[in-house]
């Protein structure tokens, strides 16, 4: 199983700056990348086919689309679907992302909805899950966890194949917080999580990715990527430069 170093750049980025950054991470990074590794970049919509085309010819390198609608085409003014996203080189797209539960409104339900429709429309998924800092406070991560994933992988058949569905665990307070989770926290989460999947899809779940998200840094992605049940990273703020990404992608 490779491990999956992944970049979310969220509303960030020009078409030129989105490009300058992708061939600065391809010049640092894609000549030592080793075997068991793939990195991942989801730029915003504007920018996904002028990164798609950067990466293009290069080994273990892809893009995705950081959201999508649940239906193919139609009267959806503002939306896109996998289908448009794929046009234009998508092989990745990210549900359940903490901004978008917390910030843009959508529920387990939906984001149920959208994580199945992706994988049904041929779309890789990064399906993403964590707790408030108020649910940790309370002694209820395992709870959030499972209720989260539970509720947003109903829908994906059983017989899925495992490479195509990765988990990111991204706990909301240490996204974008500097305060990243501890080995512990990580260890526990990701074991949980593993053990969650495993229930619903049994032992081809050992093949599915768990990444770890919220403040990722080239300082602490090693020892992060090394741990038990880390089978990847999602990184946001230290992903915007190609310096710091390729340090990750590397680590
Ligand atoms: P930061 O790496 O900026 O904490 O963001 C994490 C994240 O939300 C990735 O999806």
């Amino acid at each position: 199983m490779k491990k999956l170093m992944a970049a979310n750049w969220k509303m960030f980025k020009t078409w030129d700056e989105a490009r300058a950054t992708a061939q600065e991470l391809v010049d640092l990074a894609a000549a030592k990348l080793p075997g068991d590794r793939e990195v991942l970049v989801f730029p915003q919509f504007t920018a996904l086919k002028g990164v798609a085309d950067v990466f293009q010819g290069i080994d273990g390198f892809s893009v995705g689309g950081q959201d999508y609608y649940i239906k193919e085409e139609g009267a959806y003014t503002g939306e896109i679907s996998p289908k448009m996203l794929e046009s234009v080189g998508a092989v990745y797209g990210l549900t359940g992302h903490s901004e978008r539960r917390h910030v843009l409104g959508e529920d387990d339900e939906y984001i149920g909805a959208k994580t199945s429709y992706g994988l049904e429309s041929g779309l890789k998924v990064v399906f993403c899950i964590g707790e408030k800092i108020e649910d940790r406070k309370a002694g209820r991560v395992e709870e959030v966890l499972e209720h989260q994933i539970r509720v947003g992988l109903k829908n994906v058949p059983i017989n899925i194949d495992p490479e195509n569905l990765s988990i990111a665990y991204e706990p909301v307070w240490a996204i974008g917080t500097g305060e990243v989770a501890g080995p512990e926290e990580i260890l526990e989460a990701h074991a949980f999580t593993r053990k969650i999947l495993i229930s619903i899809f049994g032992e081809k779940a050992n093949e599915m990715r768990v990444l770890y998200g919220g403040s990722v840094k080239p300082a602490n992605c090693a020892e992060i990527i090394a741990l038990d049940n880390v089978d990847g990273v999602l990184v946001g703020g230290a992903s915007l430069e190609g310096e710091s990404f390729s340090q990750i992608v590397l680590a």
